[in-house]
């Protein structure tokens, strides 16, 4: 497995003309993750319940720099952003930028129009914050942004969930070129927007760090995370990127050996194997903690700037078994009060929140780095009726209601809730150009 040191971008000659792997391979790998939602969960780990906390910058008082500067506008500015991290559905008649056959980046399995789903209230919701309104999704101004950068999507299938919702809304501006893929599953892509020259690309790496994961060849069923190393499949291209988005969380709760250097940490639901179970909230963290401390250590002192946002944990919707029929049934959002945030994605969201705000103290020493949450979990967590369910695959009850189907209620629909992460983080951006 020595390949996973290498940079797939660097090494590997180009190859679009590499086909699509049949949906039946992506399928397996979620099978293989759904399960273990129904394992309990270790909670002798839990830390503190973390308090819901705003993006807002907590304090500007250390600056030294002259009140005109850049720093001290955007740390004006991040005082008065929107907290958008609470707040509630609102039906919305507009609807969204794309459909299910208007752009071409959409996974089947979350094509949910072409699949057949019937019912389209889903998509007439819009995210409405307690204290201010999120602006509308211009994909003009979002290019114009990001003139001349390079946008880097880094983590799991939640990472490309929300990367196709991006291509597909600013698609509907200016159709991108496909320019590089790579990887089975097309685990490594990169597409190039010649009108504002944008490029967007997203790196597969689930957990961020070093990690070898479980094969169906292979004998051993567990992962291997080595938490004190920066996955270089991406990091080896940090220098040439200009905003990264980072999104895991879901494969930390696969079974895992976590190493430290050469020595074993522990592991995670590993039966059969002579290690002590840590769980894996702990486990997260550090993987959050190398990996921003690697991006401020390489990128923080450069001239150009670096911009880091982290997609916090996305909730699933699992109400029953995975494969019988009605696992995420519900076709509405949950209104105020119906639900809370706790257990698992409070927990894994906290993670997440406190390792971006350390890193944001420990950033201030360096001049080009802007790191913020995308604080994401609640609102997601309010839309039950935004999963695929049984239209991951196509018209699955064509004969009828059969015994088993298999349900995704883990990823989102598109076009879906996931429009509105990026609604947000157009916002970040906003906030951030100041
Ligand atoms: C999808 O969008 C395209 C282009 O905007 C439009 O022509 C088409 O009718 C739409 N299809 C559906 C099913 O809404
Ligand atoms: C396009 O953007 C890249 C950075 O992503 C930059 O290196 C290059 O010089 C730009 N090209 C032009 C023509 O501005
Ligand atoms: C498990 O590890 C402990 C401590 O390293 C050792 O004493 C013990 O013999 C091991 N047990 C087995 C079954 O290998
Ligand atoms: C990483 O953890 C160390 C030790 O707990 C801490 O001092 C440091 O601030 C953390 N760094 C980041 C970027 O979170």
């Amino acid at each position: 497995m020595g390949s996973t040191t290498t940079n797939p971008f660097k090494h590997q000659p180009h190859s679009l003309t590499k086909k699509l792997l049949p949906w039946t391979l992506y399928a397996l790998l979620l099978i293989s993750l759904l399960p273990l939602y129904f394992f309990t969960i270790p909670t002798f780990q839990l830390h503190q319940h973390t308090p819901i906390i705003t993006t807002t910058t907590t304090s500007s008082s250390s600056s030294s720099s002259s009140p005109t500067s850049k720093e001290e506008k955007r740390a004006i500015n991040a005082q008065m952003a929107c907290d958008y991290s609470n707040g509630k559905w609102v039906p919305d008649k507009v609807g969204p930028l794309y459909n299910g056959t208007s752009c071409g980046t959409i996974k089947d399995g979350q094509n949910c129009m072409s699949h057949g789903r019937p019912d389209l209230g889903y998509l007439y919701w819009k995210w409405k914050p307690n204290q201010c309104k999120l602006p509308r999704f211009f994909p003009e101004t979002f290019l114009q942004i990001l003139r001349n950068k390079h946008l880097a999507f880094v983590g799991d299938s939640m990472a490309r969930n929300q990367l196709e919702s991006l291509l597909c809304m600013l698609s509907s501006a200016s159709p991108p070129k496909l320019v590089y893929t790579n990887g089975d599953d097309i685990k490594f892509r990169r597409w190039h927007f010649h009108s504002h020259n944008v490029t967007v690309s997203i790196y597969w790496s689930p957990f961020l760090v070093k990690g070898i994961e479980k094969t169906e060849s292979e004998s051993v069923n567990y992962n291997r995370l080595y938490l004190d190393s920066v996955d270089e499949r991406w990091a080896s291209d940090m220098d040439r990127m200009d905003i990264i988005v980072l999104s895991v969380g879901h494969w930390f709760l696969h079974p895992a050996v976590y190493y430290n250097g050469e020595s074993v940490l522990g592991c995670h639901y590993c039966t059969g194997l002579n290690y002590t179970e840590v769980g894996f909230y702990d486990v997260f963290r550090k993987a959050f903690n190398t990996t921003l401390n690697a991006i401020i250590e390489r990128r923080g002192s450069s001239s150009n700037g670096i911009g880091v946002i982290v997609t916090t944990f996305s909730p699933h919707h699992f109400e029953g078994e995975w494969d019988k029929f009605g696992a995420c049934p519900k076709t509405q959002p949950y209104m105020e009060g119906e639900k809370e945030l706790e257990g698992m994605d409070a927990e894994m969201r906290g993670v997440e929140v406190v390792e971006v705000r350390a890193a944001k103290e420990k950033a201030k020493n360096f001049g080009g780095l802007r790191l913020d949450v995308l604080d994401v979990t609640k609102l997601s967590l309010m839309r039950p009726d935004g999963h695929p369910g049984p239209y991951m695959y196509a018209n699955p009850f064509a004969n009828g209601i059969g015994e088993r189907v298999q349900n995704d209620c883990v990823h989102w629909c598109l076009p879906g809730p996931v429009d509105t992460w990026n609604e947000i983080m157009l916002d970040v951006m906003k906030r951030w150009e100041v």
